[in-house]
């Protein structure tokens, strides 16, 4: 079962799923980090940028893989994943650019690009901790409904509640790109750990289905019980469905000090 952390902000989500990527570098300076990108991990880099430099943590020789990029966006558009991590992660982590990637989105070399892509996760020794939001869909990474739990990197067609749920990011709904490139299902499950971040009510069916819902390709996220080492931290709001939540409240309350997250 994956462990399910409810706490009472965003920002104190960040601080938890920071001090996870902090221990980790302490521990591998040269650790492999999953990179989710959209509104929710944005609490946790924030987190992560400040421990980083009051603590004055070299982070030079971190490496990070992105989660997913839209197919078919010009090179350099603002809003595809490539500028995203740039602007929200790499610069502001202070990470070595040359260590952070993210899948190419050129729909001329798209097929080549998602092979690539799985076996440098591979050649990297797999990802150390896996940063994940999850869709009002259920999908993790792009996976939507009907992906397969052992899927590697490949392209998917974006439902339309995804692509209306990212129409904020562009200047019209009908600019969001109908396809993506994402790390798959079974890429997501060999990462070591996985902390899988959920905030608002919009959220919450997606999270219940994710942690106590049978595990079904149509429900991407409940992928997640069949890792050994999940971590769901939520909101009060996103919380609302669970059915176990005082056991987990629990639980976290009781948890003993040597365990860790
Ligand atoms: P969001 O997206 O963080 O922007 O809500 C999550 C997701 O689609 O995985």
């Amino acid at each position: 079962m994956a462990e399910v952390v409810i706490v009472a902000s965003e920002d104190e989500a960040g601080e938890l799923a920071a001090s996870v990527v902090v221990e980790l570098v302490r521990r591998v300076p040269d650790a492999v980090l999953g990179l989710a990108t959209g509104s929710t991990p944005l609490s946790t880099y924030r987190a992560l940028a400040r421990r980083i430099t009051d603590e004055r943590l070299d982070v030079s020789r971190v490496r990070g893989f992105a989660l997913d990029e839209y197919v078919g966006l010009p090179a350099g558009h603002p809003e595809s994943y490539r500028a995203v991590i740039a602007r929200e992660v790499v610069g502001p982590l202070g990470l070595t650019p040359a260590l952070v990637h993210v899948p190419s989105g050129d729909p001329t070399t798209i097929a080549e690009a998602a092979d690539d892509y799985e076996r440098a996760i591979e050649a990297a020794g797999g990802v150390d901790v896996q940063i994940l939001g999850i869709g009002r869909t259920g999908h993790i990474g792009f996976n939507e409904p009907g992906s397969s739990l052992a899927s590697p990197t490949r392209v998917k067609t974006l439902t339309e509640q995804t692509r209306a749920d990212n129409a904020r990011f562009f200047d019209s709904p009908e600019d969001v790109p109908m396809h993506c490139i994402t790390q798959g299902i079974g890429t997501i499950l060999r990462a070591r750990h996985l902390v899988l971040l959920a905030f608002g009510a919009s959220k919450a069916r997606a999270i219940a289905d994710a942690v106590e819902g049978p595990v079904s390709a149509s429900r991407p996220g409940s992928a997640i019980q069949l890792h050994p080492h999940a971590t769901v931290i939520v909101d009060e709001a996103a919380a609302a469905d669970l059915e176990h939540a005082p056991y987990y409240r629990h639980a976290w309350a009781n948890k003993p000090g040597w365990q860790g997250v």
